[in-house]
């Protein structure tokens, strides 16, 4: 079967398929043998303090895809080290943390303290959350926290590599990615989930507690295909993918599109086994054409200059 390795950032990854942030929690209650199939797993986003999330409900499904208004729920920082990540060691993927604040000082400070913590490999900036009502809610769709965000980051965390996670919706696209690379960003995570909202026509009554989530599954697959893409014409840091990917030709296709990972969000909380068989079946489609190794295949498809 053919070979799905790949090395981005000097880190070496089985395949290019990621668990992102959210889905999978904290990857305690998933069967083990089930993450060694995969790329790598991050984190559910780990806030400085605790934090209960939105009140229920906090799901609706969407029809292609789901709503969700969690809102950041997590123990934080200090519980979530002391008492969950011992648990978690050795994972048996690549893993990535992710971190949530409300201000730069507050990423700052998490950043400080995950520098000297070993066994994860890179550490997300989470400037995207559609879910919560302070400041951190669209942090990523200005170029002016993120270049500060980032510059405290990037001070006091310098033992592994820094992606920044930002928003679908956002005015300027390249001013973001330009102040990420001016800021010292080693990667790109593209993209979180686009909000959205439904309402129920017996009640009159929005089906969330807060009335709108973020929206993500097969439905957004082309809108962040053309996103990704997009980002792929302005930079060269290697792209986290993400947004719709449920099938496993979508590996190809977010790759193609300009992805170096690709993650797979909403499919995770449907069904992770098949998330784990998707790696077996990528293998042996490129093997019955011909491919020994996806490399060979992106090499061979890929035209440098599609406009
Ligand atoms: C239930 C749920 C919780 C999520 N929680 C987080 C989170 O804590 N931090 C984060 O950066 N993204 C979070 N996300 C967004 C995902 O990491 C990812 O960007 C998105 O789900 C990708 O789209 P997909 O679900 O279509 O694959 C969450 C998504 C879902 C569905």
């Amino acid at each position: 079967m053919a070979n799905l390795t790949r090395k981005i950032l000097g880190i070496p990854f089985k395949n290019p398929i990621i668990i992102p942030s959210g889905p999978g929690g904290f990857g305690q209650e998933i069967n083990r043998s089930l993450l060694s199939k995969i790329g790598a797993f991050t984190i559910k986003s780990i806030t400085l303090e605790p934090k209960e999330g939105n009140p229920p409900p906090r799901l609706v499904d969407a029809g292609y895809g789901l709503i969700n208004s969690i809102g950041l729920q997590n123990p934080g920082i200090k519980m979530f080290l002391s008492t969950i990540y011992p648990k978690l060691c050795p994972f048996p993927t690549k893993l990535f943390f992710s971190i949530a604040g409300n201000s730069p000082r507050e990423f700052r400070e998490m950043a400080a303290v995950l520098n000297g913590i070993e066994g994860f490999e890179l550490l997300e900036l989470n400037l995207s959350c559609p879910n919560v009502k302070d400041a951190s809610t669209l942090l990523g769709a200005d170029p002016e926290p993120v270049a500060e965000i980032l510059k405290q980051v990037k001070e006091v965390f310098t033992t592994r590599p820094v992606s920044v996670k930002l928003p679908p919706e956002m005015p300027d696209l390249p001013s973001v990615i330009k102040a990420c690379e001016n800021n010292g960003a080693d990667a790109l995570t593209l993209f979180n989930c686009i909000t959205g909202a439904r309402f129920d026509i017996t009640t009159g009554k929005p089906f969330l507690k807060r009335v709108y989530g973020g929206y993500s599954g097969p439905a957004v697959k082309p809108i962040y295909l053309r996103k990704i893409y997009l980002a792929r014409q302005l930079t060269k840091l290697p792209i986290i993918g993400m947004g719709g990917a449920y099938e496993w030709e979508d590996i190809f296709e977010y790759l193609l599109a300009g992805a170096d990972l690709v993650g797979f969000g909403l499919r995770t909380m449907v069904d992770l086994t098949e998330v784990a068989e998707l790696p077996e079946k990528a293998q042996k489609w490129l093997f019955n054409h011909g491919y020994n190794t996806l490399s060979e295949y992106l090499q061979s498809v890929r035209r440098e200059e599609i406009k």
